[in-house]
């Protein structure tokens, strides 16, 4: 174990080490949704899954040879393998990366496996070969059950397929998530319930309901689609969903993610809103590490074919940042704040060092006064004005 540095309590260097988890991106999609600006590329040809895998690998290797020494990081309780769509990979294929991984750094003995996965590219057995491959979440991205929606979204499947998509999940994994998107072109209220009613009858453990955003740089936002909910039907959507949902057991642990228990939540989300640690491996994906007082950030080549080509040298890296202070401050808030119970001052100390609490109670009281935030017990808790209003509670902690 390499000698501590001398500031104690710094982030990474507390006596309880940093969380960790693993994030591993899949660049290629059968085609690209005009809403989407994630790092997704229209796969033409035959996926690479063998060369990918090396290259991952080959890419953890080099993360973990440059990390440096001092890093005081806990086992890695979750993966994630997202997307793109991963579920276009082989089983096999996925298993060789889970091993890979697992030879390479610790891991809980309760680690959380996610696999995204969408309807339409999956055949009917690969849900039972993923789970033998050691994939113990399941990710589905249903979006909604409605043909017109579903065809206007750009999607490559149908409500058919996202209902028979959703049954085989359920039927081979005791953890699924399923995403949901609202506020869809042409739709009305009574669709959007439906569309969780649909889900709902599958008993997922956790739901994910993202309101439609038109990204910048994607299709849609340079031909908004017609008959977009306007900002009050979709502000009544989302009020009228979180109703539905609660009213069937689905807390609202987060913004956009219901878990009908504790133990239902991503563990993996909640690293990231809890402001732990990650490394990032694959064409595009983004790593967190905390040392010293700072946060250093990471993002891989996001083209695949630059990125299989360097993966097992210091050039796969396309961005390299280190965070400090108040942009730090903001950062954490940034995730933080989406959490409906808030966060405990400990767990900002934790994260940022001694002298964070300091410097943002000025903020924080600010917040407080103003109805955005509750004082709870050893925390800060947004009010529902704040949880409606989050962007503008977020914005008072960035610099
Ligand atoms: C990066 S996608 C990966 C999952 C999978 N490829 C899929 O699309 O089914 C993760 C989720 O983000 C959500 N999403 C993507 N783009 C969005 C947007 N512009 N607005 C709202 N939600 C979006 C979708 O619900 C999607 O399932
Ligand atoms: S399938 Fe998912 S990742 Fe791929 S383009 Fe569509 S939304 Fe983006």
């Amino acid at each position: 174990m390499p000698a501590r540095p001398a500031t104690p309590a710094a982030p990474g260097n507390a006596a309880a080490p940093m969380p960790l988890a693993v994030y591993v991106h899949v660049p290629w999609c059968v085609r690209k949704c005009p809403y989407c600006d994630f790092n997704s590329h229209h796969l033409r040809g035959v996926l690479p899954a063998d060369a990918y895998v090396d290259a991952l690998l080959a890419d953890l290797d080099q993360d973990l040879t440059e990390q440096p020494p001092g890093t005081n990081s806990a086992a890695v309780s979750s993966i994630f393998i997202g997307g793109g769509t991963p579920s276009l990979l082989p089983a096999a294929a996925i298993e060789r990366l889970l091993a890979g991984v697992a030879a390479r750094l610790p891991v809980t003995p309760d680690l959380e496996i996610t696999l995204e996965a969408n309807p339409g590219t999956v055949e009917r057995h690969a849900f039972a070969a993923f789970r033998a491959a050691g994939v113990n979440r399941l990710s589905l991205g249903i979006q909604s059950f409605d043909d017109t929606r579903l065809h206007l979204l750009g999607r490559v499947h149908d409500g058919a397929q996202a209902l028979s998509a959703a049954e085989e999940a359920v039927a081979h994994f005791d953890r699924v998530n399923l995403d949901i998107m609202f506020a869809l072109p042409g739709q009305s209220l009574d669709a959007c319930l439906r569309d969780l009613q649909r889900a709902l009858q599958f008993a997922p453990g956790h739901l994910s309901h993202y309101e439609l955003t038109l990204e910048p740089g994607t299709v849609f936002a340079r031909y908004p689609p017609d008959a977009l909910p306007d900002h009050d039907l979709a502000s009544d959507m989302r009020d009228a969903s979180e109703a539905l949902l609660a009213n069937a057991g689905y807390h609202a642990y987060e913004t956009s993610a219901y878990a009908a228990s504790t133990a239902a939540r991503a563990r993996h989300n909640l690293n990231y809103w809890t402001f732990g640690d990650y490394i990032g491996i694959g064409a595009g994906a983004h790593g967190k590490r905390s040392r010293g007082g700072c946060v250093r950030r990471t993002a891989k080549l996001r083209s695949p074919q630059a990125y299989l080509g360097a993966a097992g040298t210091p050039g796969r890296i396309a961005m390299d940042t280190v965070v400090s202070g108040g942009e730090l401050t903001g950062e954490f808030m940034l995730n933080a704040l989406r959490l409906t119970d808030g966060f405990q001052e400990s767990l900002l100390t934790h994260r940022l060092g001694p002298d964070a609490a300091q410097q943002a109670r000025p903020a924080l009281a600010e917040a407080v006064r103003d109805g955005f935030l509750d004082r709870v017990q050893g925390g800060w808790r947004p009010t529902a004005l704040g949880r409606r209003f989050l962007n503008d509670l977020q914005g008072r902690f960035l610099p």
